[in-house]
């Protein structure tokens, strides 16, 4: 820019627009990224926690020599954001997450521009050495008190997608508090089938497939990339005595014979130690009238729950099946005279390949008074521009099987005492003094 000191008088579109048309003219243009220095540390970050031997992603984008051929691939998928899988809507709401894997504008700009100028290597000195990874089935929560593990599950070598359930006893004589929690494959093989996995501990009472009244006690998500869970000091998620363990599983044949063998790790707390803070996660907010799904349309559904204590939300999980397409979670806080102020905290588009849990960062997790609602707005796309509605032609209603229908999300959260929510409201405010008003829900 040396030279052109008008320039800095011009806003800057204007001086975007001349140093472009500049650059075009006379200068030759900055040298495109390259994999060794700018591509290789976004795909570590974002990718190969599944995209790497053994993992569930088809093909490892490690090195180069793996990545280069599926450079035309990589830019669709990451310029649609199809890739990595993280559904929420950007322009809405809370953007701070624990674990966001999802690329920013630049990374993508940064993807694009390097496909375009032909994939360039780079100089192989500006490698960043390869992520270090556990192996894929050692335990991240230490030695845990409990494993449980549900029976093996044979998987053919070719066929369909299979999704079911399993179960097995939980051996504790007496109710007990979870630390840490984890799921794991007991094999390379079934780590590779495993497509995702959750964990619930419900009344041994319910007939196999059954949901509880209340969605049981959920426990743990397993998705590769993310599979142990840690909560924090002074909160646990209760385990009663008397209950079994459920898998909801989610099986990918791999083309050779195997079997899935699911196991999950437990530390607990000591006996009798009960956590200041239990962690809630729950079925929430089911529509309030059971879904009416006509053929060529898209439908939207509402739910409710109220929170009868205060609150501080920790996680955001939609659940659809096929026809899901987007859902939102809003929050109705209680009304002071006439006045009822909403608020949206997120909206995801839904596919349900993947059941994303959005995890808040810390700072972010809405803090919420007692009497707060939880609004669940839902949309079913039932039209044949929809890839995965399978028949569009006929209505479809609620149930359990894939082609039926659901929408509700899971929230996990951990409830406050009215000391508790003023305590952490105030810590909150004062931390969060100086910085712009953000888009984080408390009040
Ligand atoms: C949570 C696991 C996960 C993460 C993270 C992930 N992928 Fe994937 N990826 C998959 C799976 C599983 C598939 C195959 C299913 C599909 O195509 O959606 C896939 C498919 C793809 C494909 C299409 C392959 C084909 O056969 O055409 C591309 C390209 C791709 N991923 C690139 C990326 C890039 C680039 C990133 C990081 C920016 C990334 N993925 C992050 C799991 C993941």
């Amino acid at each position: 820019m040396k030279g052109r000191p008008v320039l800095v008088t011009l806003s800057s579109a204007a001086v975007l627009a001349i140093s472009a048309a500049g650059a075009a003219a006379q200068a030759p243009a900055s040298p495109p990224p390259t994999f060794t220095a700018d591509v290789a540390p976004i795909l570590q970050r974002s990718c190969v926690t599944c995209h790497r031997a053994g993992e569930i992603a088809p093909m490892s984008l490690r090195t180069y020599d793996e990545v280069r051929p599926w450079a035309r691939a990589i830019r669709m998928r990451v310029a649609s954001r199809e890739m990595p899988p993280w559904h929420l809507d950007r322009t809405i709401g809370i953007q701070q997450f624990k674990d966001d894997p999802s690329l920013s504008d630049q990374e993508i700009d940064t993807i694009t521009r390097w496909v375009d100028a032909g994939a360039p290597e780079g100089n192989p000195a500006d490698m960043p050495p390869q992520r270090e990874f556990a192996a894929a089935n050692a335990w991240q929560i230490g030695t845990p008190d409990l494993v449980i593990r549900f029976p093996a599950m044979p998987v053919p070598a070719e066929g369909p997608d299979m999704f079911g359930n399993l179960y097995a006893d939980i051996p504790i004589d007496s109710d007990r508090y979870i630390k840490a929690i984890q799921t794991r494959s007991a094999t390379q093989m079934s780590h590779r089938v495993v497509h995702h996995a959750l964990s619930y501990a419900e009344d041994p009472a319910l007939e196999a497939g059954g949901m509880a009244e209340d969605g049981g006690q959920f426990l743990v998500e397993y998705a590769s990339g993310k599979n142990a869970e840690v909560y924090p000091d002074g909160s646990g998620v209760l385990l009663k005595a008397g209950q079994r363990a459920r898998a909801a599983f989610h099986l990918h044949p791999i083309g050779l014979e195997t079997a899935a063998e699911i196991e999950l790790g437990i530390v607990l707390y000591p006996k009798g130690y009960v956590p200041t803070f239990t962690r809630w996660s729950r079925q929430l907010a089911q529509p309030t009238t059971p879904l009416d799904l006509p053929a060529g349309a898209i439908t939207r559904s509402d739910g409710y729950t109220i929170l009868h204590k205060a609150a501080r939300i920790i996680a955001f999980q939609p659940h659809m099946h096929n026809l899901g397409v987007r859902q939102c979670l809003e929050l109705i806080y209680p009304t002071s005279g006439t006045r009822t102020t909403t608020e949206v905290v997120n909206c995801a588009n839904f596919n349900n390949n993947w059941h994303l849990t959005y995890n808040y960062a810390d700072d972010a997790q809405p803090l919420v008074p007692a009497g707060t609602i939880l609004h669940n707005i839902s949309w079913h796309d039932n039209r044949p521009t929809n890839p995965r509605a399978t028949d569009p032609k006929n209505w479809v209603g609620d149930g359990q099987r894939t082609i039926d229908e659901m929408g509700f999300f899971w929230i996990g959260w951990i409830e406050l005492t009215e000391e508790e929510y003023k305590q952490q409201l105030a810590e909150r405010k004062s931390r969060a003094a100086g910085a712009p008003a953000g888009t984080t829900a408390q009040r």
